[in-house]
């Protein structure tokens, strides 16, 4: 068939990506007696899950009365009136066993004076429905998410986990609208491998190296979303991505919202705490992308700090050293190392930075994965779920709450798995399908290997970040985002002339790259073109054109296809109902922070 020999594999469930979410469902899948593979591009303790710092959500009421309800309120509300109820309830519901079960794993939690989990005020957590703030996030000092990876790496070993570390994903192998596995290349010795496999679950993560700065890791290239988007599957609500208010300036490295909770504040070149003006009531802790505008406002306005006037001061100084040692130690030597501050005695500067990817790819509560048909029917993609950053469940809506993000990755890991062993049947057989899905897809890998274009990845993905950090920022307008649409055309042209010098198999960084780009280069463009098509304000998505959310016109999910370079754009209604009718909530007209 080609140069490329190919090493078959079967199993029951197959995980793509070994982070967070692919940890936990890996582990739930290996209970239920499937047969499971775990496949990561980094070895699993380096997922970017590592870099969560704040914590855990869950209403444990630890550190004060707390309520499940309370939880689903603020993270409806946070999401801008954009998240799905029912998943909403059910994250919030299943949030504090979740939490249980991950200290029965063994997750060394930080610890209150009684041995109780350790729990910390965050952005838009609050009491009795908004009226104050609540100590919700769940702790182990900065440094909660490596916590969590360390240990559920440690239990899907343990669970008999099948692990395929430094295997890069290509494609999915879809036949008849059904995923049947993956094709992957492991970078350790170049060889090919078909996993084939009766539920195949995208963990993935998020593309957050779309932008020029971003908290997230450099592997975050959305190589599941990029996976997807090839098979002619849509993503959802890609407009919506968050700037975290606090990376440090010049480097881009997180600052947890944590340190905020711990009572750090915001300060402007004239000494002010200028978020009491913005969000009189919860002030610094308000959700980010308030925070995040605000500060916007304050740099553009000419009350930006330092030499440029171009970033903002977040003051810990006044916190209790031993605080700071105890509970934000990740933190202070972040400060120290990549912006020479000694957090003890001056401010750090700060500047809004891409965090997280509200969008993915759509899926029900289940992690199942969702597409519409062309009579505008919804369907479920057999064979296919997704997870984590890369899926849209949608919990977040259109702003995701700090620390609803861990949260997310172990509820949605397990139930995927649950859902996985009521549709797989251990040892079940696997369907052949045709060659040509395989050599599709090796044709794209061999045609990308053997690029001999006069323009090295570098140059693109440099045009790609570029572009999307100037012209689909904090705030955007049509102007911003037409030139947008005009300019991601440029890297997206370019990948046919791009150059992969390296030709090798073994551990070819160039060729890995230049993959990776084909991923990021088709979220950006579904990115840019779903923000320019959305023609409102509402959470993450600030319109100076349009300024106010219209509920109207645009309480509705975006679902965006990429077909050779344009984007066509669908509709999906959003959840207002929720799984038990419990409780339901409604936007009010204006909105008060
Ligand atoms: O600020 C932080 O610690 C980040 C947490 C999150 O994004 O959930």
């Amino acid at each position: 068939m080609s140069e490329y020999k190919i090493i078959d594999h079967e199993y029951d469930a197959i995980v793509v990506g070994a982070g967070g979410s692919g940890l936990r469902a890996a582990v739930g899948l290996s209970e239920a007696g499937l047969k499971t593979a775990c496949i990561s591009k980094v070895f699993p303790t380096r997922s970017h899950t590592a870099a969560a710092q704040g914590g855990i959500s869950a209403a444990l009421g630890n550190m004060g009365e707390d309520d499940w309800r309370w939880h689903m309120f603020d993270t409806v509300k946070g999401a801008d009136w954009l998240g799905d109820q029912d998943a909403i309830e059910f994250l919030c519901k299943e949030a504090p066993q979740a939490v249980v079960e991950l200290e029965k794993y063994g997750v060394p939690f930080s610890r209150t004076e009684e041995g109780k989990i350790y729990q910390r005020p965050f952005g838009g957590m609050t009491k009795n429905y908004g009226n104050g703030v609540v100590q919700r996030t769940c702790a182990a000092a900065d440094r909660t998410g490596h916590a969590i990876l360390h240990t559920l790496y440690g239990q899907a070993l343990k669970k008999n986990t099948e692990f395929f570390i430094e295997y890069f994903a290509l494609d999915l192998l879809m036949h008849n609208g059904k995923c049947h596995g993956i094709l992957a290349w492991s970078l350790q010795d170049g060889t090919i491998h078909r996993f084939r496999a009766n539920m195949t679950i995208l963990a993935t993560g998020g593309y957050g190296r779309a932008y020029f700065s971003a908290t997230s890791a450099h592997t975050c290239t959305g190589d599941g979303g990029g996976m997807v988007l090839r098979a002619g599957l849509p993503m959802q609500d890609m407009e919506f991505v968050q700037f975290h208010p606090t990376g440090i300036y010049g480097a881009g490295c997180l600052i947890t919202e944590g340190s905020r909770g711990e009572g750090g504040f915001l300060v402007n070149s004239e000494g002010e705490r200028f978020m009491e003006r913005y969000a009189p009531s919860a002030k610094d802790l308000a959700s980010r992308d308030v925070v995040s505008r605000s500060m916007t406002i304050e740099i553009n306005e000419g009350r930006g700090v330092g030499k440029n006037k171009d970033h903002i001061y977040l003051h810990l100084n006044h916190l209790d050293p031993k605080i700071l040692h105890e509970r934000l130690p990740g933190i202070s030597e972040s400060a120290k190392v990549f912006a020479g501050v000694d957090v003890t005695k001056e401010p750090i500067p700060v500047l809004p930075t891409v965090h997280y990817n509200m969008g993915g790819i759509p899926t029900n509560y289940h992690g199942e994965v969702l597409t519409k048909n062309d009579d505008g029917s919804e369907i479920i993609v057999e064979g296919l779920m997704s997870i984590g950053e890369a899926a849209c469940v949608s919990v977040h809506g259109a702003n995701r709450l700090g620390s609803n993000s861990l949260i997310d990755l172990v509820v949605f890991g397990k139930a995927a798995a649950i859902r996985t062993a009521q549709v797989v049947k251990p040892n079940s057989k696997h369907e052949k399908i045709p060659e040509s899905e395989t050599q599709k897809s090796l044709d794209r890998f061999d045609k990308m290997r053997n690029a001999s274009g006069g323009t090295p990845t570098s140059v693109l993905r440099d045009q790609m970040q570029r572009t999307m950090q100037s012209k689909c920022a904090v705030f955007r307008t049509d102007k911003t985002l037409k030139e947008g649409l005009h300019e991601i055309q440029q890297p997206w042209e370019g990948l046919k002339d791009i150059s992969v010098s390296d030709k090798s198999l073994v551990f070819n960084t160039d060729l890995v790259e230049a993959l990776e780009f084909d991923n990021l280069i088709r979220q950006s463009m579904v990115t840019v073109s779903s923000a320019e098509n959305r023609k409102e304000s509402r959470g993450a998505h600030s319109r100076e054109d349009y300024k106010d959310r219209d509920d109207q016109e645009w309480m509705k999910h975006t679902l965006a296809w990429h077909h050779d370079g344009k984007v066509d754009i669908k509709y999906r209604d959003v959840h207002s109902y929720t799984l038990t009718n419990d409780v339901q909530y409604f936007p009010p007209k204006a909105r008060v922070y």
